[in-house]
């Protein structure tokens, strides 16, 4: 299902930064927000890559789906972190990347990212100063990814739902972040049923804070037959570890 919902409101103009975007209904009620930015803070990044590799030790390909991608953010992140610390990354890429904002879409095939200076020491701060490796500048205030990177993440547009039901069963992670809280409580369950259909005992569910914070996912989870992953042992207690890494049992 592509976003075509009348909307009255967009915050800022493409190109924007997509974490000042908001769409808002025809009712002025928000629909959802764009919000993202890269190596978003809800992950501890270097040890989900670690994670994967070790729990996938014994599988030859992974699906890799980023579910609600925004402007490419959080694919980009993961592909450039595999690539910087697994032993196997062409086994994860490319991530299959989908939102079912077109308009957001369009951003990525423009593929220059806004950045401040705080979001550009992040970004050099979690790829141990090789970002430039991966992206490049594009005058002082903008970064894109080269072509590298860009190669290791398919974008579409989808509906959540469609993707999960086009995915195949097996060994897959699905990165489903921060945008359960725009979901009816139905769909929610329809979604995570959907899930566990396509996952097998190793497969990955990943979720964010806002969906803990704003929707209390990880409840809805745990009653839905998930079990929570120590992913990051280090960071346990944190808000980047506690219920963010999902298995089905
Ligand atoms: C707050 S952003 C989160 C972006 C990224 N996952 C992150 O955590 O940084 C939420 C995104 O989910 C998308 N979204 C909301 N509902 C969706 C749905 N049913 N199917 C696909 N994408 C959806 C929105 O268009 C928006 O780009």
């Amino acid at each position: 299902m592509n976003l075509n919902i009348p909307c009255i409101s967009y915050t800022s103009k493409i190109p924007f930064g997509a974490n000042t975007r908001e769409v808002r209904g025809l009712d002025n009620k928000v629909i959802h927000r764009n919000t993202t930015w890269f190596f978003r803070s809800d992950l501890v990044w270097d040890d989900l890559a670690a994670y994967m590799d070790e729990n996938f030790k014994n599988s030859k390909k992974v699906d890799v789906y980023s579910i609600g991608c925004s402007d490419g953010s959080e694919p980009y992140s993961l592909a450039t972190i595999l690539r910087l610390k697994s032993a196997n990354p062409a086994k994860f890429l490319p991530i299959m990347a989908s939102d079912y904002d077109s308009e957001i879409i369009k951003t990525v095939e423009n593929g220059v990212y806004p950045v401040t200076i705080g979001e550009r020491s992040a970004l050099i701060r979690n790829t141990g100063g090789r970002l430039y490796n991966y992206f490049e500048n594009d005058g002082p205030n903008f970064i894109k990814p080269k072509k590298n990177i860009k190669k290791d993440v398919n974008f579409s547009i989808s509906d959540a739902i469609s993707t999960v039901e086009e995915a195949k069963y097996g060994d897959n992670v699905f990165l489903c972040r921060n945008f359960w809280p725009y979901l009816r409580f139905n769909d929610r369950i329809k979604l995570i049923k959907r899930l566990k259909e396509k996952m097998n005992e190793n497969s990955l569910l990943v979720i964010g804070t806002y969906d803990r914070h704003a929707a209390m996912l990880d409840r809805t989870l745990q009653s839905q037959g998930f079990k929570n992953i120590e992913y990051a042992p280090e960071h346990s207690g944190t808000d980047m570890h506690y219920y963010t890494v999902w298995k089905k049992y």
